[in-house]
């Protein structure tokens, strides 16, 4: 008999977000939902990362309404969505209560597979969202930040592996965010994971340096229970594999996706325009959608490396680009390795920026540096360096104990604080994660049903 490989479907998700920065509106996919739940697929990853934030910000969407909406459409297919542990979808870190309640919200919402995931790789800002989703039901998949550096050694993805798993994750995933695993490394990753594990492994990866398809298989032969693809036109580049090539691929082999590749083209179909108007509109710019293998040659993200040059650009002194590529790899190292994701891959990019071009280390540091040299982002995963943690906090020591424990819980606040404009917990907790935006939409909302209601009056008067 074929081994059972999943597939997870991602274009609204991370290729929606990776090519055309997450700007699909809800009316480009309502129609073809229907049939995604024919295709086959384990799961479709449509919610969570940058999806929330973008709905409230550009789309004018309600993100509990989207996920909402897409359950009603999708009955038998998992949901899945990407949390950024204890910062949830944001870029800090919120109490206890906040990662619960959002949590509960997004399993009660239609959630079924919670991918957790932190920065720092530091299980103790995974715990709490772990904890509440499996109390709510959900199935969550402990994610592992894949990264190159001397201490990230196979061993202690192992042991992070065993951890998340004794933590009572129901899977584990290795997230490739920047692209750069290698065939050979993915396939002796995934075997010392299985290997150690009983959970099933999963691998993550994007086509950005054109290792990803490569990569994917390699894991798939060493015993990866799934990965994640996206459907062909809207694959490879800072995207991932194609499914369709994939299951065609797997198909030929041991392997039985249970992607039937004919629904497929019709989700294809489908999405052609979709691509074709962001690409005209240039809501998709072609560069995207290139192998670049800058990731493998400087060592960090391409998302990061284009993030230099335009904080460069930006003063006229692109010049030192070399300079702050020598530099980085040094910030990282005193930082303790973070890996390169965010919110660390711009802390490290803008500390060394900010080294070169003073041309004195660490004579000026960010606040968001000082914070993580006291503890507030977690455990660094190698001891930050003296002259550093010196330089950012002086006299100053750093947090003993969890941080987290200190924050002050932000949901009776924003309760009082919205007052009538929140209907329900999730607008609060939309306001939490983000308030700006969020107050704009229930202002927006609330404007437009009392225009409703005039509308009616008048429609009566006359
Ligand atoms: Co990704």
């Amino acid at each position: 008999m074929k081994r059972k490989v999943n597939i997870t479907e991602v274009v609204l998700r991370d290729a929606n977000q990776s090519q055309i920065a997450t700007r699909m509106p809800r009316s480009d996919f309502a129609d073809i939902l229907e049939t995604m739940d024919e295709a086959g697929y384990y799961s479709m990853e449509v919610w969570g990362g940058a999806t929330f934030d973008s709905c409230l910000r550009y789309l004018d969407e309600d993100p509990w309404d989207r996920l909402r909406f897409i359950r009603s459409k999708v009955k038998k297919t998992k949901l899945q969505m990407l949390l950024r542990g204890q910062n949830i979808l944001g870029y800090k870190h919120y109490s206890d209560e906040t990662v619960r309640a959002f949590v509960r919200k997004s399993v009660e919402n239609g959630i079924d597979i919670i991918r957790i995931f932190d920065a720092l790789n530091d299980p103790a800002n995974m715990a709490t969202a772990i904890d509440e989703c499996l109390k709510a039901g959900g199935h969550a998949q402990g994610a592992i930040c894949y990264t190159i550096s001397p201490i990230h050694t196979f061993e202690s993805y192992v042991e992070l592996g065993k951890k998340l798993e004794e933590m009572g994750c129901n899977s584990i995933c290795i997230k490739d965010m920047a692209g750069i695993i290698s065939p050979q490394i993915a396939y002796d990753l995934v075997k010392a994971l299985k290997k150690e594990l009983k959970v099933p492994v999963y691998l993550h990866s994007h086509t950005t340096t054109g290792l990803a398809q490569m990569a994917l298989l390699k894991a798939i032969e060493a015993g990866a229970d799934g990965v994640d693809t996206a459907i062909s036109i809207f694959s490879g580049g800072t995207s991932h594999p194609s499914t369709e090539s994939l299951v065609y691929t797997l198909n030929e082999m041991d392997y039985d996706t249970g992607v039937d590749l004919g629904v497929c083209k019709k989700i294809n179909d489908h999405f052609k325009p979709v691509q074709a108007r962001f690409l005209k509109e240039g809501g998709l710019n072609p560069s995207v959608l290139t192998t670049k293998i800058d990731a493998l040659t400087y060592q960090v993200p391409g998302g990061m490396l284009s993030n230099l040059i335009s904080q460069l650009t930006a003063v006229g002194k692109l010049d030192k680009l070399d300079e702050v590529l020598l530099e980085t790899p040094k910030v990282r190292e005193d930082m303790g390795y973070p890996p390169l994701v965010t919110p660390m891959s711009q802390m490290v990019g803008t500390q060394a920026v900010t080294n070169v071009l003073t041309g004195e280390r660490y004579k000026l540091i960010s606040n968001e540096v000082k914070a993580y040299c006291r503890g507030e982002y977690g455990h660094a995963p190698a001891p930050i360096s003296e002259e550093l943690m010196k330089k950012a906090l002086g006299d100053e020591k750093p947090i003993e104990g969890r941080y987290d424990d200190t924050i002050e819980p932000e949901i009776p606040g924003a309760k009082e604080y919205l007052g009538n404009l929140a209907e329900s917990e999730e607008d609060v907790l939309s306001y939490v994660a983000f308030p700006q935006q969020a107050e704009k939409y229930l202002r927006e909302r609330m404007e437009k049903k009392a225009l409703k209601v005039s509308y009616r009056i008048q429609e009566v008067e006359e």
